[in-house]
């Protein structure tokens, strides 16, 4: 069969040399295991030819569109790592932006995107008759959701949603149609937000995080301090029958990695009780960086919906997922779904991604555990420097005691080839972020907080 043109002419002028360098680096990251590659972060691989970039003056600003330095953009990657189009090689301890589950392109899921093609499943189709992945992966979501004998089981997906913030809409759409429905339509509902969430980029839910307060009304948003339950109490006693719903991501990725302790969670669960009000974990930053894919499932109690996005496709877009309780299932067709499909191919991708975490369950939480305790040790011993290691297995923090040390760890970690991220813009916030992918190892652990140490010593 003939293919249209060459990658290299579609990526335009100086698009065929950019190919070869894209093909070197690749052949590069493939040739080298784990252990010969951490010996080169951060260095120039000069076995890569130079590439020109192509220039990036039209996309948006804050995607870097007026960036007037050259380009340093990836060029590819592979697993952990990737190669800068200056050719630097790096290790990424964020996965992408926190959806890159299985790292880049895992050979088994490029795999398996082959294999899918060749056995039929299609990319994507009409929601109205999904193929079978996208039902297979309800399934399997529903099993995840719920603890063996659940008497009220989260029964019902809404899946097709393209990105986690369509999710995290159509979740609040649900709340707030129950809340009409059971409470009738004179009532302000209120929903209960913990500070510094981040519950995506829809109007309402940026409300939700003090966004946009002009133009939405006839909604309460009652803002808490994590981990405070005297506050949450307080709050709930303060709206009563008013509460449509309590929303919280168990490990706060977009406030400082601070974890929510399950006995706050579990609080939360016991006021939504008695209040009626629905209780939404947001876990599309959390679910499926552990062994029991959702992190509530080990924290003793069942919210009545779970958001799920990011990494269930392990990075393989779109696909973000609702599971709840039927009687939330209000919804109609067109309203919370993206271009009506129903995503076989990323549905396919969500049943491959759980099966690899099933199969290495062990290992996966193991690394995590290592992790935690090796960052722990780190702020112990530079604790005139760390507060604390915060955040659970992979998904950590290193919360410092003053921002522009935070700032400053953050940009040199970055120049050694580390691909960390920092929360040091609010108020407040002086936290470097990890969120490493579940290829993982050991040797990934003990070189990460090994360069870590050394970039603490004064
Ligand atoms: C906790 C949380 N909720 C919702 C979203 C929105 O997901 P998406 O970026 O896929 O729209 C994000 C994205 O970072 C997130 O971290």
């Amino acid at each position: 069969m003939t293919v249209l043109s060459s990658p290299g002419l579609l990526f335009g002028p100086g698009g065929e040399a950019i190919l070869a360098g894209m093909r070197a680096g690749l052949e590069f990251l493939d040739s080298r295991d784990t252990g010969r590659l951490l010996e080169r972060v951060g260095q120039t691989i000069q076995e890569i030819p130079p590439v020109a970039p192509v220039e990036k003056a039209a996309l948006q600003d804050s995607y870097g569109g007026k960036q007037t330095e050259p380009c340093d953009d990836l060029l590819t990657g592979r697993g952990l790592f990737y190669i800068t189009e200056q050719r630097r090689l790096c290790l990424d301890c964020t996965s992408g932006h926190y959806q890159m589950l299985w790292g880049y392109n895992h050979p088994r899921l490029c795999a398996a995107i082959e294999e899918a093609a060749r056995a039929g499943i299609v990319w994507d189709n009409h929601a109205k008759i999904p193929q079978t992945p996208v039902k297979r992966l309800a399934q399997r979501l529903v099993e995840a959701a719920n603890p063996p004998g659940e008497p009220d089981p989260l029964d019902t997906v809404l899946l097709g949603c393209c990105t986690g913030s369509v999710a995290c809409e159509a979740a609040l759409k649900m709340q707030l149609v129950c809340f009409e429905r059971d409470r009738g339509d004179k009532a302000t509902p209120a929903v209960v937000v913990l500070d510094g969430n981040y519950h995506g980029t829809d109007m309402v839910p940026q409300y939700l995080r003090g966004m946009w307060r002009r133009f939405v009304t006839h909604l309460e948003v009652v803002t808490v301090q994590p981990n405070d339950a005297d506050e949450l109490r307080a709050a709930f006693q303060r709206v009563g029958r008013r509460a449509a719903a309590f929303w919280a991501e168990p490990v706060m990725m977009n406030r400082e990695a601070i974890p929510v302790e399950a006995s706050y969670l579990q609080l939360a669960r016991r006021l939504c009780d008695e209040a009626g009000a629905a209780m939404c974990l947001d876990e599309i930053q959390t679910g499926f960086w552990q062994p029991e894919v959702f992190a509530y499932r080990s924290m003793g109690f069942v919210p009545d919906m779970v958001v799920a996005g990011k990494g269930m496709t392990a990075g393989f877009h779109p696909l973000a997922a609702v599971i709840y309780r039927s009687r939330y299932d209000v919804l109609g067709q067109y309203d919370a779904i993206t271009t009506n499909g129903s995503a076989s191919l990323p549905s396919y991708m969500g049943l491959c991604v759980m099966d690899m975490l099933a199969s290495q369950a062990g290992r996966v939480a193991a690394v995590g555990d290592r992790f935690m305790q090796r960052l722990s040790a780190l702020a112990e011993q530079f604790g005139g420097v760390l507060v604390d290691a915060r955040g659970r297995r992979h998904l950590a923090g290193l919360k410092f005691r003053r921002v522009e040390d935070a700032i400053d760890f953050h940009r040199r970690a970055v120049a050694a080839g580390l691909w960390v991220r920092v929360h040091a813009y609010h108020e407040g916030h002086s936290t470097v972020l990890t969120k490493l992918g579940l290829p993982a190892d050991e040797q990934v652990v003990d070189f990460i907080v090994e360069r870590f140490e050394s970039l603490l010593r004064p």
